[in-house]
C-alpha cells in the first residue's frame, strides 16, 4: 500500500497534498455530534444521484410521446430497473431531508457567521441548484402532476412586468403548454448542466469550509485556540484529524441512513403518495387537470407561501423573499455567539418555532392540513378551506418574522447570552 502511495505521490504531488490538507491533516474540532452527520451524507446523496440517473438515461426517452412508456418499462423491462428508480426517486426525498437538517444545524450552531459566510452563500446557491435540478427531474416521467406541475411553476414566472409573458415562452419553448421542447431541455438541463454546477457548487462550498476550518456545537474558534495536539505541535489543541476519525464516524451514519432507505425503497416506495405522487402514475394530459396541482413534499412550505397570497404578483415576490432571506441570515444575525447553547432563551424559543411553522407551511402546501380541518369541520368545505388560507396566512407571516426577530433582537443588543468557553467543552 505504502510502495502505491509512494507511485502517486511521484508522479502527482498534488494529489498526496491535497488528500493530506483535506483529510488526514484537516483538524477538526473533535466535538462534532450527531448534526454533523448530514455533510457527508450530502455527499453520498449526490453519487447516489448521479450514478442512478447514469443509469436512467440509459433507457429513459426524452419526447412528450415516449418518456411515460419509457420509464414504465424501465420499472417493468429493464433488469433491476424498478430498484434504480426507486433508489433515485427516494434519494430525491431524502436529499431535501438530509439538506433541511444540515441547514438546520448551521442554524443551530451559528455555522454561517464569520468566518463562515461564504460557505452559506455556497451552500445556499447549492439549494437553489438542486431546487432547480429537482423540479425539472420530476417533469421528465411526463405523468399528469410533472404536466402540470411544470405549466403552474413555469406559469409563475408571467408575474415578472413587462418581460414575463415572454420570458414564459422563453422556458416552455412552447407558446401555451409544455411539451416537446420544454422536456427536451430540462432533460439536458437535469442530466448534464445541474449537476456539473451543483458538483462545482459543492466542491467551492468544501474549498471555502476548509480554508477557516469547522464550526462545532460549542461555536468556539479552535483554529485561534490554543496549539498543540498528539499529531501535530502546531495543529488546533482541540482538533482531531478528519481522516481516520470522522471518516470512520460517518460511516455509522451512512449505515443507518442505507438501513433507513433500504426500508423506504423495498418496503414503502410511495410513503403514502409523499415520496410517489398518484396523479403521476397516469400520463400527462393536456385536457385533464389533476384534482390539486401540488409539488413534492419538500415545495411545500414555499408553495404554501405562494398560495397564501390573492395576488400572484405578491406570491411570487413573497416566494423569492422566503428565500431570499436565508440567504441574509449571515448579515441579519449580529449576534457575537454563535452556538444555541451559549445565545439567548428567545433564540431558542424563535428557532423552534420557526421550525413548527416550517413544517405546518409544509402540510398546507402538501394539502394535509386541510384533511386535519375536516376532523374539526366535517364536510363543511367552506370552512375548511377558509380556515386553511387563515393558517397559511398566519404561517407566512410568521415565517417572515423569524427573520425580522433575528435582526431585531440582535441588532438592539436584547440578547442576553451566557458565557462561552474557551476551549471546546467535550473532554477525552
Ligand atoms: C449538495 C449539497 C451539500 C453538500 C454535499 C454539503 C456538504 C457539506 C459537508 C461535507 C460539510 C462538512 C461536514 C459538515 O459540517 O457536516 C458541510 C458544511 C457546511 N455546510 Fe454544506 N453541503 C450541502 C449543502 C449546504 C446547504 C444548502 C447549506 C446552507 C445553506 C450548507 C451550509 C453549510 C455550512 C454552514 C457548513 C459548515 C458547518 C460547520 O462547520 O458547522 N450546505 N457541507
Amino acid at each position: 500500500m505504502s510502495a502505491l502511495v509512494q507511485w502517486f505521490n511521484e508522479r502527482a504531488p498534488g494529489m498526496g497534498a491535497a488528500y493530506k490538507k483535506h483529510m488526514t491533516e484537516y483538524y477538526a474540532p473533535k466535538n462534532f455530534n450527531f448534526m454533523y452527520y448530514f455533510g457527508s451524507l450530502a455527499l453520498l446523496v449526490l453519487v447516489n444521484q448521479i450514478v442512478t440517473g447514469i443509469f436512467l438515461t440509459m433507457f429513459y426517452t426524452p419526447s412528450a410521446a415516449g418518456a411515460f412508456d419509457s420509464v414504465q418499462y424501465i420499472m417493468r423491462d429493464v433488469n433491476w430497473g424498478w430498484l434504480v428508480r426507486y433508489m433515485h426517486e427516494t434519494g430525491a426525498s431524502m436529499f431535501f431531508i438530509v439538506i433541511y437538517l444540515h441547514m438546520f444545524r448551521g442554524l443551530m450552531y451559528g455555522s454561517y457567521k464569520k468566518p463562515r459566510e461564504l460557505v452559506w452563500l455556497l451552500g445556499m446557491l447549492i439549494f437553489l441548484a438542486l431546487m432547480a435540478e429537482a423540479f425539472m427531474g420530476y417533469v421528465l416521467p411526463w405523468g399528469n402532476m410533472s404536466f402540470w406541475g411544470a405549466k403552474v411553476i413555469i406559469t409563475l414566472f408571467s408575474a415578472v412586468p413587462v418581460i414575463g409573458p415572454h420570458l414564459v415562452e422563453w422556458i416552455m419553448g412552447t407558446l401555451s403548454v409544455p411539451g416537446d421542447p420544454t422536456l427536451n431541455r430540462f432533460f439536458a438541463l437535469h442530466v448534464v448542466a445541474l449537476p456539473m454546477v451543483l458538483l462545482l457548487l459543492v466542491v467551492l462550498h468544501l474549498g471555502a469550509l476548509h480554508e477557516v476550518g469547522s464550526n462545532n456545537p460549542d461555536g468556539v474558534d479552535i483554529k485561534h485556540g490554543p496549539k498543540g495536539n498528539r499529531w501535530n505541535p502546531d495543529a488546533p489543541a482541540d482538533g482531531i484529524p478528519f481522516h481516520p476519525y470522522y471518516t470512520l464516524k460517518d460511516l455509522v451514519g451512512v449505515g443507518v441512513f442505507l438501513i433507513i432507505c433500504a426500508i423506504i425503497i423495498f418496503f414503502a416506495p410511495a410513503v403514502g403518495g409523499f415520496f410517489l405522487e398518484p396523479d403521476n402514475l397516469v400520463k400527462a394530459n393536456p385536457l385533464v387537470t389533476p384534482a390539486s396541482i401540488k409539488p413534492v413534499w419538500y415545495f411545500s412550505p414555499f408553495y404554501a407561501i405562494l398560495r397564501a397570497i390573492p395576488s400572484k404578483g405578491i406570491g411570487v415576490l413573497a416566494l423569492g423573499g422566503s428565500i431570499v432571506a436565508l440567504f441574509l441570515v449571515p448579515w441579519l444575525d449580529r449576534g457575537k455567539v454563535k452556538s444555541i447553547r451559549f445565545r439567548g432563551r428567545s433564540y431558542k424559543i424563535a428557532l423552534t418555532l420557526f421550525v413548527i411553522v416550517f413544517l405546518l407551511l409544509g402540510s398546507i402546501g402538501a394539502d394535509v392540513m386541510p384533511i386535519w380541518l375536516g376532523l374539526v369541520y366535517g364536510s363543511n368545505a367552506e370552512a375548511i378551506v377558509s380556515t386553511n388560507l387563515l393558517i397559511a396566512r398566519t404561517l407566512t407571516v410568521l415565517y417572515f418574522a423569524f427573520f425580522v426577530f433575528l435582526w431585531a433582537y440582535t441588532f438592539f443588543g436584547l440578547e442576553r447570552t451566557k458565557p462561552v468557553p474557551e476551549r471546546v467543552t467535550t473532554h477525552d
